[in-house]
């Protein structure tokens, strides 16, 4: 094994070279990726031709595929959801905002992996924000307010019938999105927690998926929750992702936020993703 990884440059982010993931990988390896993921949080391994069966047993190796709900599979398979959208779609874009996936879980994924197969030439990135710098740096007036208090978290702005991709907004979009009450459903989990591998702190999840903050009102806890917003997202925590075709992803749901972004009208755009259960 000689992996060559090398940091983005920005708040987090490593690309891996000098690794085929096509082959089934040997524990020694898996352990050296996991231990980068765990330092970079999210890595990126360009020029892997991979099947979807490559991209099902590299997820297994990280721990077992996690449960996604409110998206259809891919056809003949369980454990993978296609992010696509057509050249000619007008849809709104799926995931442009802040959010960590499924935090509305009462286990909630530990990672997410992305495997681009359509890449358009220009727009497209991914956004990733670091959440143990955000709250390295918070400041203290601010850190006071979140300091012990827990979230809500819902998938009902999103999910539910009358969510953003609720029954109205089915037609045209070439995800496969399923709208249900289950969406209303609420779990808690703390603003701030620890991160189950590293016990490094870190922020976790944002307005969006949190609705709401246990035993506070929302005339105060939503301006909070939005300046927290605010100050997650700020440019010096993020990295900025560029995709290549053939491309693999895999981030860290407990120490990123991610957004995706705009700027391909036009193009097709289509990668296949699974998420790593928690651990
Ligand atoms: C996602 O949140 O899984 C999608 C990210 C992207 O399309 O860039």
């Amino acid at each position: 094994m000689n992996l060559d990884i090398t940091h983005s440059g920005q708040a987090c982010g490593a690309s891996v070279r000098g690794v085929d993931l096509a082959q089934l990988l040997d524990a020694e390896t898996v352990a050296a990726l996991r231990a980068a993921w765990l330092e970079h949080h999210v890595l990126a391994f360009p020029d892997q031709r991979l099947s979807d069966d490559d991209l099902e047993r590299f997820t297994q190796a990280f721990g077992g595929f996690g449960e996604d709900p409110f998206i259809a599979p891919i056809p003949g398979r369980q454990h993978i959801i296609a992010v696509e959208r057509r050249a000619d779609e007008t849809s709104s874009l799926f995931a442009e905002t802040w959010h960590t996936d499924w935090s509305f879980q009462p286990r909630p994924p530990a990672g997410t992996v992305l495997y681009g197969k359509v890449i358009p030439s220009l727009g497209g990135d991914t956004l990733f924000a670091n959440q143990h710098a955000a709250l390295d740096a918070m400041p203290d007036g601010l850190r006071q307010r979140i300091e012990g208090r827990t979230a809500l978290h819902s998938a009902k702005k999103a999910y539910a019938p009358d969510g953003m991709y609720g029954e109205r907004d089915k037609k045209g979009r070439s995800m496969v999105i399923k709208p249900s009450k289950d969406a209303e459903r609420v779990q808690r989990h703390p603003l701030i927690h620890r991160h189950p591998e590293t016990g490094r702190a870190g922020l976790f999840g944002c307005f969006g998926y949190i609705i709401g903050i246990d035993d506070m009102d929302d005339a105060e806890a939503m301006p909070l929750l939005f300046e927290l917003y605010q100050w997650q997202s700020r440019p010096e925590f993020q990295y900025r992702h560029r995709w290549q075709p053939d491309m693999l992803v895999m981030w860290d749901n407990r120490s990123v936020l991610h957004a995706a972004t705009g700027g391909y009208a036009g193009h097709h755009r289509l990668l296949h993703r699974t998420t790593i259960a928690a651990v």
